[in-house]
């Protein structure tokens, strides 16, 4: 049997520490490993989801030092010293309590593929800007995609944690 290929050239792992909802995590991994594998294959964190691979669907969302981020997209060498919030962490907080129940509410939940990333990014809206406009809810939710096209209860769910008694009309 023919030993394994060793490629001279590849990078040697790095070890790096972060905080991950709220803890202090170390990890040791090669420099080009995405947050979204670590999560999901080293910490079986997996409400963030593989969609796109390539920041377009927003089902990897997550908090990087509280701004939502797509952790397709960030590399392990960017993570030292960083603070990442999952929606595991998210999902059970009372920040994160009214956005559930309008998705509820609204039928804005099909199959529930794109909900954490949803989650991730209406909370965090929520927090920054509890009476966006209509055109500016819309606009920073475009980066949330749903599969299931359930655009209808997601818009209902925005429309009702948003605008309150006003209705948009955009
Ligand atoms: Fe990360 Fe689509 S999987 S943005
Ligand atoms: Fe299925 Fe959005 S509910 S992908």
């Amino acid at each position: 049997m023919n030993a394994p290929l060793h490629n001279p050239h590849a990078p040697e792992d790095i070890a790096f520490a972060l905080e991950l909802n709220g803890q202090p995590v170390q990890v040791t991994c090669p420099p080009d490993t995405r947050l979204l594998t670590l999560l999901r294959e080293h910490w079986q964190l997996t409400g963030a989801k593989p969609g796109c691979e390539v920041g377009r669907c927003g089902a990897c969302m997550v908090w990087l030092n509280d701004a939502p981020a797509n952790a397709c997209l960030l590399m392990a060498w960017q993570l030292q010293g960083q603070r990442v919030r999952t929606i595991e962490s998210l999902a059970t907080s009372p920040e994160c309590a009214p956005v559930q129940q309008a998705l509820a509410t609204c039928g804005g939940v099909q199959c529930g593929y794109c909900t954490s990333g949803m989650l991730m990014n209406m909370t965090w809206l929520h927090q920054q800007q509890p009476r966006p406009s209509a055109d500016e809810a819309i606009e920073l939710m475009s980066g949330n995609l749903c599969r299931c096209t359930g655009y209808g209860g997601i818009r209902r769910a925005v429309e009702q944690l948003f605008g309150g008694d006003q209705s948009y009309s955009a």
